[in-house]
């Protein structure tokens, strides 16, 4: 599937600024690309009871899901950092869980055009599965 990258940034910033981020005051918005070609975002929601907040991507996947689609074709990550946002330990096992074959992660901070692209597999060598 061609990667509509622009659309994908868009909306992942969009959601960054509705991020919910008062403790820590890093805002994350995420939007994965599903097999549909539906564009599914989610930001991080933080939480006074800390364990209980959510990453952007966590929000963005469960809203696909719900969505109706169940593969990532892509996911478009943007913090308001000025390097680009990589996904955590955790996230990288929430997208892989949906992955497609070539599934492409990319980063991006405030302010840049700059992004860092990778596949899934390249951020995720080792993933948890139940064989
Ligand atoms: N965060 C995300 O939402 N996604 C990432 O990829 C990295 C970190 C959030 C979690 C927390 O609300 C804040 O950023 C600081 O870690």
């Amino acid at each position: 599937m061609d990667i509509p990258l622009d659309a994908l940034f868009e909306a992942a910033a969009v959601a960054r600024e509705r991020a919910y981020a008062p403790y820590s005051k890093f805002l994350v918005g995420a939007a994965v690309l599903g097999e549909s070609g539906r564009i599914h975002v989610g930001c991080n929601v933080e939480n006074v009871a800390y364990p209980v907040g959510t990453c952007a991507e966590a929000g963005a996947i469960a809203a696909m899901i719900a969505a109706g689609d169940r593969t990532i074709s892509a996911v478009a990550i943007t913090g308001s950092g000025e390097t680009p946002c990589l996904p955590c330990g955790a996230c990288r096992q929430r997208i892989m869980e949906f992955a497609g074959s070539d599934t492409r992660v990319y980063c991006s901070g405030i302010n840049t055009v700059y992004y860092s692209e990778s596949d899934i597999s390249a951020l995720l060598p080792a993933s948890f599965s139940i064989s």
